[in-house]
């Protein structure tokens, strides 16, 4: 695949995979991109490769390259990240190319030792913020991106064909060769993967803003090349915490059914009293990264456990600990309990919430006992009213 006449696509499709970074799911696999970048072709003209692939597609990767490049060797790898998914070819592509050079950041080559057990003292260009890589008329300018994800990262603009390579940034879950909805699966990866680095987020974007772009090449997920706009918006509001979407989040977890009845309850009350859109997730069977990625969607997070062992549901404390993590703020958030004899659930809960930044917890507690009557029917109704 051509991005330009001078930029190859010459990354793998990943259906083998259980679990992305040994956590997340990925029904529709994983793309683990890298491009040729070709400087022109004059004598002086150089080649460079963005990354490299992880271990298990190596020879795949190294047969795209040989492919895109018709015999020619390549000059340069460009390591924008560390980490494995990326660089995990690094030691095949240097051993292939024997005269090629390594382009990365300082952190990097400290942690290619580490990996790799190899920092190729003799064969590197260490690059910084600012710093440009001649192909030969064409100029690669590096970025540097810190804790997008990792602290080494640099991201690389080509001037000549306006085109950002963006590391992790802009990626998302799902394999190349399936046809899917672009932002349910990056905003599942971005606050599962990048999210907690909001601040580091928003340093780049800014950098971004004084640049000439019109094809963004992440290191995962297809490369965006039509309205971009649409997707830095929604960068822009996911780096800033802001609210993508009108609408609750209800995470519940049930024993025997009860709490669930008074999770759903809500959203049928929600929904009659016309609020705009009403999420529900079971914490104990959906999936988790799913749940943390509508929290961060919605304006408003409902969240609903029984008592256990003196304390919140363990998938609840789960939940609110990959929130926590994850650095949540600046949302409502309201609380409903349930318990037989000693309700706890509410106390530890709302102790989770106090540790995060601007979160408003509404004042309406639902404390259910063992299942819903009328009183606490009648509060569900009205939490209906004031969140919606
Ligand atoms: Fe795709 Fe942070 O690695």
């Amino acid at each position: 695949m051509n991005i330009s006449d001078s930029i190859t696509y010459v990354g793998v499709n990943d259906h083998d995979i259980d679990l992305f970074e040994g956590q997340y799911i990925v029904p529709n696999g994983m793309a683990y991109n890298s491009y040729v970048v070709r400087g022109g072709t004059g004598a002086d003209a150089k080649v460079a490769v963005m990354d490299s692939v992880d271990e298990r597609f190596g020879s795949e990767w190294l047969g795209n390259i040989a492919g895109a490049l018709d015999g020619k060797e390549p000059d340069y790898l460009v390591v924008q990240h560390m980490e494995p998914d990326h660089s995990a070819n690094i030691t095949r592509f240097m051993e292939a190319y024997p005269s090629a050079q390594v382009v990365a950041s300082a952190k990097a080559f400290d942690m290619m030792e580490r990996f790799y057990g190899e920092n190729y003292e003799d064969r590197r260009v260490i690059v910084k913020e600012g710093s440009e890589l001649d192909l030969g008329g064409r100029i690669l300018r590096f970025i540097a991106a810190p804790m997008v994800h990792w602290p080494e990262v640099i991201m690389t603009h080509d001037a000549t064909d306006k085109v950002l390579f963006t590391a992790d940034a802009f990626g998302k879950f799902g394999a190349l060769d399936v046809d899917e909805d672009w932002a349910c699966e990056a905003r599942r990866y971005y606050f599962g993967i990048v999210g907690k680095f909001g601040k580091q987020v928003q340093g780049v974007l800014k950098k971004a803003e004084a640049l000439d772009i019109a094809t963004i090449c992440p290191l995962h997920g297809p490369v965006l090349s039509e309205d971009l706009g649409y997707y830095l918006g929604l960068y822009k509001t996911w780096a800033a915490y802001g609210v993508e979407t009108e609408g609750v989040c209800i995470a519940y977890c049930s024993i025997y059914g009860h709490t669930k009845e008074a999770a759903e309850l809500l959203a049928r009350e929600l929904e009659a009293a016309g609020c705009p859109k009403v999420a529900i997730t079971d914490l104990a069977r959906d999936d988790m990264a799913e749940a943390v990625e509508d929290a961060f969607r919605y304006g408003t997070l409902v969240c609903a456990s029984p008592t256990y062992n003196a304390d919140m549901f363990p998938f609840m404390k789960t939940f609110l600990d990959h929130l926590a993590d994850h650095a949540y703020q600046n949302r409502r958030v309201a609380l409903i309990e349930n318990g037989t004899w000693a309700p706890a659930a509410l106390r530890s809960m709302k102790a989770k919430f106090e540790g995060m930044k601007g979160i408003e917890l509404v004042d309406l507690e639902v404390s259910i006992k063992s299942s819903l009557d009328a009183e606490t029917r009648a509060q569900i109704k009205q939490l209906a009213e004031l969140l919606a």
